[in-house]
């Protein structure tokens, strides 16, 4: 018989979440959800997710509401799996309740796991009550979703090929970028991208050579984000996408996510750059195309894309901060539970 629990462990973090301009797509064979290729991200300021964590004894399995709304077996299942690891390394051996929220609308179509799996990670690894750092909630976050591991860092943020946790890169003060989120679509997108680059991976023929020529594009990005320089940078990123796109559009049967305005805005940017504007776009998995560009330039490129036909809102970000803690409680004294705040600050 298990007794009523004398304390509830909880916690409650924050992350962002974040857009790569070098993408990561197709896992690495050692397994572990370890990524095959090389990543780069700019974490976003203004869309986040909010995520509580409560292990607590009276629960008689893993419990997941999401946005207000309680979510059944299929949802809970990549929740469950991180909660049990966080078991089996604490040795806790409670059931938890987990309860998220993003700020910005599901409705956007944008994938929340990545700012969303960031927070559980962080909120679950505080609620145990022991002392963890940021590196191995990362880790814990990649495990679930590999893009999660850079939402723990703020500013652009690298996950090397098969590595264990992302890395903090460069401030976000670095440089005053913006990313303008252009929604085409809100639909749930078609195929995940775990499927999809498990797919693509598969079958094909183009893979190998997405994998093998995706290191040196990282390195483009990474040394044209840090000179600042836009055109260059605009170049290795829209190569990145569109390699990838290519990689997946060759599977069999192909995984298509670009609808026709995506084609359409793609065309126009890379006009609008021609005529000298600092604008660059990339796509993930889904038809939204999001705009980088310089922020002293943001307001006329937000106005470009609220005209353009097919795009029904635009969302603005800038470089965000990283993830934190926003409350512990649990059985330990108040300046243990400030220390391990500050540890993963
Ligand atoms: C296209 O991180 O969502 O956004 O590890 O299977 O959860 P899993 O995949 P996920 O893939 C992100 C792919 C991407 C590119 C990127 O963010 O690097």
């Amino acid at each position: 018989m298990t007794s009523a629990p004398p304390f509830e462990l909880r916690a409650r973090a924050i992350a962002h979440s974040n857009i790569a301009l070098a993408k990561y797509w197709g896992k690495s064979t050692r397994g572990d959800n370890l990524t095959a290729v090389p990543s780069l991200s700019m974490t976003l300021d203004a869309l986040s997710s909010r995520t509580e964590v409560r292990f607590d004894a009276r629960l008689s399995q893993d419990e997941l509401m999401l946005n207000g709304k309680e979510l059944g077996e299929r949802e809970l299942e990549r929740v469950a799996a991180l909660l049990q690891r966080v078991r089996i390394a604490s040795g806790l051996q409670h059931f938890a309740r987990v309860e998220s929220e993003n700020n910005f609308p599901t409705a956007a179509g944008l994938a929340s796991s990545a700012s969303g799996f960031a927070a559980l990670a962080l909120a679950a690894l505080g609620a145990t009550g022991r002392p963890f750092t940021t590196w191995q909630a990362s880790r814990l976050a990649r495990q679930s979703s590999a893009s999660a591991a850079r939402s723990l860092f703020g500013g652009f943020v690298e996950l090397g090929t098969e590595a264990e946790a992302g890395s903090p890169y460069l401030p976000g003060s670095h440089w005053d970028l913006t990313m303008l989120v252009a929604v085409i679509e809100d639909a749930k997108k078609p195929v995940s991208s775990t499927l999809g680059m498990e797919h693509t991976r598969q079958t094909s023929p183009f893979y190998s050579a997405w994998v093998k020529a995706a290191p040196e594009t990282f390195a483009e990005v990474r040394d044209a984000l840090k000179a600042r320089e836009f055109a260059v940078l605009a170049r290795a990123m829209e190569h990145s996408t569109l390699a990838m796109h290519a990689t997946m559009s060759s599977a069999k049967p192909p995984v298509l996510y670009f609808r026709g305005p995506s084609t359409e805005l793609i065309h126009a940017i890379r006009a609008r750059r021609e005529k000298g504007y600092p604008e660059s776009f990339t796509l993930d998995a889904g038809p939204n195309v999001k705009l980088l560009t310089l922020t002293e330039h943001a307001g006329r490129a937000e106005e470009f894309l609220r005209g353009f036909p097919g795009v029904n809102a635009v969302l603005r970000a800038k470089p965000g901060p990283s993830a934190s803690l926003l409350s512990l409680e649990n059985t330990l004294g108040e300046a243990k539970r400030l220390e391990l705040a500050e540890q993963v600050g």
